[in-house]
C-alpha cells in the first residue's frame, strides 16, 4: 500500500483530502464524524463577523435525472459565535491530533480586526488558518471575502496583516472571479502566505422558476446571485490550479478545490499541482462516507502506477500544459469507426453533420463511416458516442515534423499540414 500521508506546507494529514470550509464542517460534532470516516483533514466552516443568514439559500443544477451536477448558494459564514466554534476546535483537535484541522477566518479588511480574531484563534490546537478571500457574495459587497481576492492589493496586505501574528501556517483561499489567476496567486505569495487553496464559489444566478417568475434560491420574492461550485466547475478548477502550478514566479503549495467527487477528479487535481484537494459539494451530496472510497482508489492507482507515495504524482502533469501556440500543428487524429461496438445509433452523423465538419457517411449495412480527408479530428464524435469503442481517434502524422505556432510565426518556410485544406475558405 502506498503511502498516503501529505505535509502540506507544513500541515501534516493521514491522506490528501481535506474537507473545504462549508456546511459539512460547521460545528464539532460533524468535523469528528468526518474524520472517523477517514478525511484528513477539515477546513472549519469560516468564522468571523456578522453572524447573520437567510433562508433558503441553495439551489441545484440539473441535468435530466442527474440531480444537482451544480451548486449554487448564498449562504454566508458561520452562524455561531466564535466562542462556541474556538472551543469545538481546541476540542476536536485534542480528539483527532493526526487530523488537520485548520481555522477559516474572515473578518473586515482593517488591521485590528485581523489580528485580534488570529490571536483569538490560534491556541485552540489548529494547525494553520485559512483566509477566505473567495466568498463572492453577501461578504464580498461589504469590502470581504472576493473584494479582497480581486484586488491583488488587497490579498497581499491583508495577508501581510495576519503572517505579523499567525505563528501557524496560513493558506489564502482564491476566488475564481477573476479574469487571470495568476496575480492574485503572486499576491498571496508575496505577503507571505505558506499556500493558497482554489477555487471558492464562482458568481451564478441558478436559473428562474417559470411559474412565478422569481429566481432561484427565492427569499421572499427575491433572489441575489451566488456561488457555484459542484462537478460542473471541476474544469474551471482544473485550469485555475495548473495555471499556478505552471507560473514560473509561483512556488507555494496549492490545495485543489472545486467539483471533486471521485478518487479519479482527486488525482486529476494533484497531477495538475495541486499538493492535497479540499471537497465540499459531493460530501454535501453523498454524505463523509465517499472518502473510503476517494482512498481506496488512490491507493490502487499508486500501486498499480508503481509509485510509493502520494507525493510522487504532484505535478507530474503541469509540464503538459502549455500555451496554444506551442502546439503541435502537424500532429494529426481522424476519427475511425469500430463496426462492432457500433449501435447504428446516427449520433456522430447528426453532430459532423450540424455541428462539425460533414464527414460522416453510410456504407451498405448503415454503418457511420469516415472520410478521413474531411476529418479535422476535433473529438466530437467521439464525445458524442453512447458506444464505449465504437469510434477512437487515431493519428495518421508519424511525429516527424512537429511545428508550432509560434514556430511557423518565426519561420514561414515550415512545413504544416494540408489535411482538412479542402474545407470552403480554407487557405490552401
Ligand atoms: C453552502 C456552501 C457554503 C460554503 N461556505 C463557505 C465558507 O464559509 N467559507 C469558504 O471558504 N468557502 C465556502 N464554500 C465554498 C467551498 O468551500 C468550496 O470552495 C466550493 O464549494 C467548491 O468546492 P466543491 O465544488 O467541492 O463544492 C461554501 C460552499 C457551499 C456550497
Amino acid at each position: 500500500m502506498a503511502d498516503l500521508t501529505t505535509n502540506f506546507a507544513g500541515i501534516k494529514s493521514p491522506n490528501p483530502f481535506w474537507l473545504a470550509s462549508a456546511p459539512p464542517t460547521n460545528m464539532g460534532s460533524m468535523v469528528e464524524r468526518a474524520f472517523d470516516a477517514g478525511w484528513g483533514g477539515a477546513v472549519w466552516k469560516t468564522l468571523g463577523e456578522p453572524i447573520v443568514n437567510v433562508s433558503s439559500r441553495l439551489a441545484g443544477l440539473d441535468q435530466g435525472a442527474l440531480r444537482m451536477i451544480g451548486l449554487n448558494n448564498i449562504e454566508l459564514i458561520t452562524d455561531r459565535s466564535l466562542e462556541v466554534n474556538l472551543k469545538e476546535i481546541y476540542e476536536c483537535k485534542k480528539k483527532y491530533p493526526n487530523n488537520a484541522v485548520i481555522i477559516s477566518l474572515m473578518v473586515e479588511s482593517k488591521r485590528e480586526a485581523w489580528h485580534e480574531i488570529v490571536k483569538r484563534s490560534q491556541d485552540t490546537g489548529a494547525d494553520g488558518f485559512e483566509l477566505n478571500f473567495g466568498c463572492p457574495h453577501g461578504m464580498s459587497e461589504r469590502g470581504m471575502g472576493s473584494a479582497m481576492g480581486q484586488v491583488p492589493e488587497y490579498t497581499c496586505m491583508v495577508t501581510e496583516w495576519v503572517k505579523e501574528v499567525s505563528n501557524l501556517p496560513v493558506i489564502v483561499k482564491l476566488t475564481p472571479n477573476v479574469a487571470h489567476i495568476v496575480p492574485p496567486g503572486r499576491a498571496a505569495m508575496q505577503g507571505g502566505a505558506d499556500a493558497v487553496s482554489l477555487i471558492n464559489t464562482i458568481n451564478s444566478v441558478m436559473g428562474v422558476d417559470l411559474d412565478t417568475m422569481i429566481p432561484y434560491p427565492n427569499v421572499n420574492g427575491m433572489a441575489a446571485h451566488g456561488g457555484y461550485c459542484g462537478t460542473a466547475v471541476k474544469p474551471i478548477a482544473l485550469n485555475m490550479v495548473s495555471e499556478l502550478a505552471r507560473d514560473a514566479e509561483f512556488n507555494i503549495p496549492i490545495s485543489g478545490i472545486g467539483g471533486i467527487n471521485t478518487w479519479r477528479d482527486a488525482v486529476e487535481f494533484l497531477l495538475l499541482g495541486a499538493g492535497n484537494v479540499q471537497v465540499c459539494t459531493a460530501v454535501m451530496h453523498y454524505g463523509y462516507r465517499i472518502v473510503e472510497d476517494m482512498i481506496d482508489g488512490l491507493n490502487n492507482y499508486l500501486d498499480e502506477k508503481g509509485f510509493a507515495s502520494v507525493n510522487e504524482i504532484i505535478g507530474k502533469s503541469v509540464s503538459r500544459v502549455t500555451d496554444w501556440g506551442n502546439l503541435d500543428l502537424n500532429y494529426e487524429v481522424v476519427a475511425r469507426v469500430n463496426n462492432e461496438h457500433c449501435i447504428k445509433c446516427n449520433l456522430c452523423y447528426i453532430a459532423c453533420e450540424d455541428g462539425a465538419h460533414q464527414c460522416f457517411s453510410f456504407d451498405e449495412n448503415k454503418y457511420p463511416v469516415v472520410d478521413e480527408h474531411e476529418c479535422v479530428g476535433c473529438n466530437l464524435c467521439a464525445l458524442v458516442c453512447p458506444s464505449p469503442g465504437a469510434i477512437s481517434m487515431v493519428r495518421l502524422d508519424d511525429g516527424s515534423n512537429p511545428v508550432s505556432w509560434k514556430e511557423y510565426s518565426e519561420d514561414p518556410s515550415k512545413t504544416l499540414r494540408s489535411h482538412g485544406s479542402s474545407l470552403p475558405g480554407s487557405k490552401a
